[in-house]
């Protein structure tokens, strides 16, 4: 995350908010923020979510993303804020369960990052087992690509991107020579793993949703938020380059350790639960995605500032949160 996104969602929005960096793992630091503000609920969007390097830092892993989580639920308990959303991921779903996934699936994970999403989860499973006030929202991601419509605030990662998405954007500006297909021999249509894409304003909608839910309500519920279709790595890859207008080199590589053929999600629930579904569909994500990164991004050796992340490292601060208070309804550009 970078600090200029802050501005960016002032812009898009035409709102002011306050902004506190505080590290999840220092409980002074966070008490102070209960302290200065009336905090109802909190989304908690903070944690380490590199699978590779989980597996190489397995400490880093739980300190950073368990104990970061017992210090907010310490804090928030202390100043009797009971009402938490929290990212989950589809990887608690683990390799043996079969796509569509539903929620009430046993849950499992194969590296420490997905571990620490499956911990977190049991840890505020057990948090309302122990006081029935608590409202708890477990929010299972699928693959977040895509960027707000504005072309302000989009995905930004550090290095040679993991994900597929970011790759593909940093071959589009010639950053990166050719995106590397990790296997076309899997049992899926084109042979290439099949993912559940969902863009980025659909998930953060979805979070509104949640908050309001656990503004009405008590217990604990685990959501899917994708789309229930599933894409291949050719399906993004064309999609894209039709959003850049030109062919993208690529090279079929060996399967990567740990990727399973394919993974999307059952939305009954969160339609029955949340009344939300996905508005958006794979063109509309990658030409998103395009538009971001060619604002910000225009050739090779990139010129322009660099951008702001998606997602911020932080607790967001919700005085009075409501879904139509959100960073959203300035988006006048929806489709
Ligand atoms: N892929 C490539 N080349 C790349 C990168 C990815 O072919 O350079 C393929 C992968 O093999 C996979 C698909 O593109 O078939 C998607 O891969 P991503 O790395 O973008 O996403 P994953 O599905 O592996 O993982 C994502 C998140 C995890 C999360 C998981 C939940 O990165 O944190 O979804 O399902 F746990």
């Amino acid at each position: 995350s970078k600090p200029e996104a802050l501005n960016r969602i002032k812009k898009i929005t035409g709102k002011d908010f306050a902004f506190y960096e505080a590290d999840l793992l220092d409980l002074a630091a966070l008490e102070k923020i209960f302290e200065e503000n009336k905090i109802d609920a909190v989304i908690h969007f903070a944690g380490l979510k590199a699978v590779g390097e989980s597996v190489q830092k397995p400490v880093e892993y739980y300190h950073n993303n368990i104990t970061g989580t017992l210090m907010l639920i310490k804090a928030m308990r202390k100043y009797g804020c009971k009402k938490i959303v929290f990212s989950s991921s589809a990887t608690v779903y683990g390799p043996v369960n079969k796509a569509p996934y539903t929620e009430d699936m046993p849950t499992s994970a194969t590296n420490p990052y997905g571990y620490t999403k499956v911990m977190i989860e049991q840890i505020l499973r057990d948090v309302y087992v122990s006081d029935n006030d608590w409202s708890v929202s477990l929010l299972r991601y699928f693959n977040p690509i895509g960027a707000h419509k504005s072309g302000l605030i989009g995905e930004d990662p550090n290095g040679i991107p993991n994900n597929l998405l970011p790759y593909i954007c940093q071959v589009a500006v010639g950053k990166l020579e050719k995106l590397g297909v990790f296997g076309d021999d899997y049992d899926t249509p084109d042979g290439t793993g099949v993912r559940d894409y969902i863009h980025v304003v659909d998930l953060a909608k979805g979070h509104l949703c949640a908050v309001k839910y656990v503004m009405e309500n008590k217990g604990v519920e685990a959501v899917n938020l994708g789309t229930g279709k599933g894409s291949s790595v050719y399906d993004v890859l064309h999609s894209f380059e039709k959003a850049c207008g030109k062919k993208l080199p690529y090279v079929v590589k060996p399967r990567r350790a740990g990727d399973i053929a394919t993974c999307y999600a059952d939305t009954a629930k969160a339609k029955k639960v949340f009344g939300w579904e996905a508005q958006y569909g794979l063109d509309e994500m990658t030409a998103d995605s395009w538009n971001f990164i060619k604002n910000n991004f225009p050739r090779q050796g990139h010129t322009k500032k660099c951008v702001p992340a998606f997602f911020t490292h932080t607790i967001m601060r919700q005085k009075n949160p409501t879904v139509s208070d959100n960073i959203f309804s300035a988006d006048k550009t929806k489709r």
